[in-house]
């Protein structure tokens, strides 16, 4: 199998690589600016890898869309910082930019697998999130926070349609808060732009409070990235076609913490080690800010998100097993590593 992957140097991207790599004999055909989480693919035959934006190719992305046989977009901004500061941005390349693969997969007949979001359910209130009953609730336009959202869910709603009208072969995926190396640039945090696991580890890294957004009390369910990945391989493998015209959640709904959890969580793990003792690095502490502050007034927050798995489990017997304390001390080994090759 030809897997095309367009964002191959990302978080998604490059644990997937990995797994596709040391488990299969498919090829991948990959895309993104730089090869910084595949540098050791390279020159692999089984790796193909084109260094471009994806904004500027799109003869290429047509050409390797009639190429392959199954199609991962990944390419997208996916931190919420950037929704409020930067919204447009959100639109041109998460929606814009995808909405085109999605119609080269339409006139040329390939399969999209495609990364919706958990962000899709917005504020909604059920317990537990379901892929096909669950309303998407979203906030006024002044929150510019839901454009991520908005723009996922707009897809989704064109790949939908694309299938039942066009025959478009396709699966979205929706990802709930995977955390793993690789997660987020410590770049973007030093800005203060990461996601929630980054930022804190970057707090703790460099003796700076962690920031207790409207007191930490927001609720996510974490999943591990090797975990997630065994529910992404399953769908890419599409047993018996158990995938096609389907959403799936892919999340942990045994990983549920509140900020302010996590925060203590990571605290702990952080007084005792090595890289804080050696360094003589004060231990962690916790501030609270005001969401308006801490991401400007576009900012609108989701307070709890459960992700069902029943219909992953039921097709492809999805059991994420990986702890939360397990995943946030590699996911903060890792980032320990890429601080020490920042310098
Ligand atoms: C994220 C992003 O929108 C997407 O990456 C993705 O679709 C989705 O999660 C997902 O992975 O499922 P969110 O969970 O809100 O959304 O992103 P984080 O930046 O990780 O924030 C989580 C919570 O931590 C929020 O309540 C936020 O206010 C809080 N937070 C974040 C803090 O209290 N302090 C910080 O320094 C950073």
């Amino acid at each position: 199998m030809k897997v095309l992957i367009l964002g191959v140097n990302g978080f998604i991207g490059s644990h997937l690589a990995n797994r596709i790599l040391s488990t299969t004999n498919w090829e991948i055909h990959g895309m993104d600016l730089a090869t910084n989480k595949v540098d050791e693919h390279i020159g692999n035959p089984r790796f193909n890898f084109f260094h471009a934006d994806m904004m500027k190719s799109s003869e290429w992305i047509e050409y390797q869309v009639d190429n392959c046989d199954v199609v991962l977009p990944l390419v997208a901004i996916a931190t919420p910082k950037t929704y409020v500061t930067d919204p447009l941005r959100i639109f041109e390349l998460d929606f814009e930019a995808n909405i085109k693969v999605v119609k080269n997969c339409v006139s040329h007949k390939k399969r999209i697998l495609f990364p919706s979001t958990s962000e899709v359910y917005g504020m909604c209130e059920d317990e537990e999130f379901d892929e096909e009953t669950s309303s998407l609730v979203t906030g006024p336009i002044p929150m510019s926070r839901w454009i991520y959202s908005a723009s996922k869910q707009l897809l989704d709603r064109v790949i939908w349609a694309y299938g039942i009208h066009k025959g478009l072969k396709f699966t979205l995926f929706r990802p709930f808060n995977w955390v793993g190396p690789r997660l987020d640039s410590l770049k973007a945090a030093k800005e203060g732009s990461s996601r929630l696991v980054t930022q804190f580890t970057w707090n703790l890294i460099t003796g700076t409070p962690l920031n207790l957004v409207d007191g930490g009390h927001a609720q996510r369910c974490f999943c591990d990235v090797d975990d997630a990945i065994d529910g992404l391989m399953s769908i890419i493998q599409n047993q018996d076609g158990k995938a096609d015209g389907k959403i799936f959640n892919i999340g942990n709904p045994n990983n549920c913490y509140s900020v302010r959890e996590i925060a203590e969580m990571m605290i702990e793990i952080w007084r005792t080690h090595p890289f804080r003792s050696k360094r003589g690095i004060p231990e962690g502490r916790l501030v609270e800010a005001r969401s308006s502050d801490y991401y400007g007034s576009g900012y609108q927050d989701v307070m709890r998100r459960v992700p069902s798995i029943k219909r992953m489990q039921t097709a492809f017997g999805f059991n994420p097993k990986i702890d939360m304390v397990e995943s946030l001390k590699k996911t903060m080994d890792s980032l320990v590593d890429d601080y020490l090759s920042m310098k």
